[in-house]
């Protein structure tokens, strides 16, 4: 849905940083560990190590309060101006008590109220729109959002299908307002489809569905509960979702595939993310990809991403960008914006 900016306000991202913990976690050290194999897991995904946070004392607000400290040093931004805390996760360090609210008082946010997210992969997109929608409402001037997301914690590590794929990581971003209504974040557009919940999923505490290929198969006494994700229907759905939710986005804003400077679509696949940019027609210089170094950090591969490319000079100032991501739920989205 595009962003009605009825005030003259819009919201841009004015500051970004990523974290990820230093351990690595490679193929082969996952060859040790389950029957699979490097040739496999980077034809098959692009994957050739993720960072793990193994320290129990590391959760994934730590994660988030690293990646935020960064960009408050790095921007030089005093935390008692910041409004709103969103976190979006997966893996919240508990099922009661907002992670966000935690980070907020952590990090000195001590003027911000902050709460969860929970839209998977999609998390940081959808996070995006409702920062947005706070800031254009003219109610609230700065909204710290991070995406973080400590996928080790939830992960079997006996299962190949999902443990070679995912890895731990956050990234934060700053938003502001911004009353040039040719920058910062033009428009988003965001979605779900709920019938496909159990193909990419991990039971909470509330559900009485037994889905046996989520629970434990041989033994039903046994409540580990870990993530199932039947990757080939993922796959289809994935590709198709990017292209539909790209395409609407550059149709809003009346952009062309080649005007865009930078795509950085969410790190589920690098055979997805080759999908899309052979589709638009985009050239190697167009799309960023890092999966490679951290494989799917769930919510924070976007911060991560955009982090990376405005690093390394590829984005700058006037750039046009354009953020997508698909992930469990089904959710999908993108956001279209001049940095
Ligand atoms: O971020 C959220 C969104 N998530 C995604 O977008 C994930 C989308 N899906 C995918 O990325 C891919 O489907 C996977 C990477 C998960 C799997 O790749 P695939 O090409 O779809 O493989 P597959 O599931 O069709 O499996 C092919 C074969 C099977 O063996 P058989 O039945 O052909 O004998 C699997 O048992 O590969 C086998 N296999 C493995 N072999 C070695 C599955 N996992 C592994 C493994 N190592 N880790």
């Amino acid at each position: 849905m595009k962003s009605i900016n009825s005030k003259g306000i819009q919201a841009a991202i004015t500051a970004v940083s990523g974290y990820v913990p230093s351990e690595i976690l490679s193929n082969s050290d996952l060859e040790q560990m389950v029957d699979t194999n490097d040739e496999w897991i980077v034809s098959r995904t692009g994957i050739k190590e993720r960072r793990i946070a193994r320290n129990p004392l590391e959760p994934t607000s730590f994660l988030a309060i690293q990646a935020a400290n960064q960009l408050l040093q790095k921007k030089n931004i005093d935390p008692l101006t910041i409004d709103l805390v969103l976190v979006a996760t997966v893996t919240p360090d508990m099922g009661v008590a907002a992670t966000a609210a935690y980070v907020a008082t952590q990090i000195g946010a001590h003027n911000a109220f902050g709460f969860d997210l929970q839209a998977a992969c999609s998390g940081f997109l959808y996070g995006m729109s409702t920062a947005s929608m706070y800031i254009e409402s003219g109610r609230y001037k700065k909204v710290l959002l991070i995406g973080a997301d400590k996928m080790s914690s939830i992960v079997d590590y006996t299962d190949r299908t999902t443990c070679i794929i995912f890895g731990d990581g956050a990234g934060a971003a700053i938003l502001t307002r911004e009353t040039n209504m040719e920058r910062g974040i033009l428009s988003s557009h965001i979605y779900s489809e709920g019938s496909y919940a159990e193909e990419l999923s991990l039971i909470g505490p509330s559900t009485n569905r037994w889905v046996p290929e989520i629970i434990s198969a041989n033994d039903p006494d046994d409540l580990s509960y870990y993530p199932y994700m039947n990757g080939q229907v993922v796959f289809k759905h994935a590709v198709v979702r990017f292209s539909e939710v790209i395409n609407e986005g550059l149709q809003k804003n009346n952009w062309q595939a080649s005007d865009i400077d930078m795509l950085v679509p969410h790190q589920a696949n690098l055979r997805i993310s080759q999908f899309i940019q052979k589709k638009f027609g985009l050239s190697d210089d167009q799309v960023y990809n890092n999966i490679m170094r951290y494989g799917n950090t769930t919510a924070a591969s976007i911060p991560i991403a955009l982090t990376e490319a405005w690093e390394e000079g590829k984005i700058e100032e006037g750039s046009k960008v354009v953020l997508a991501a698909f992930g469990s739920g089904f959710t999908w989205g993108s956001s279209i914006m001049v940095w």
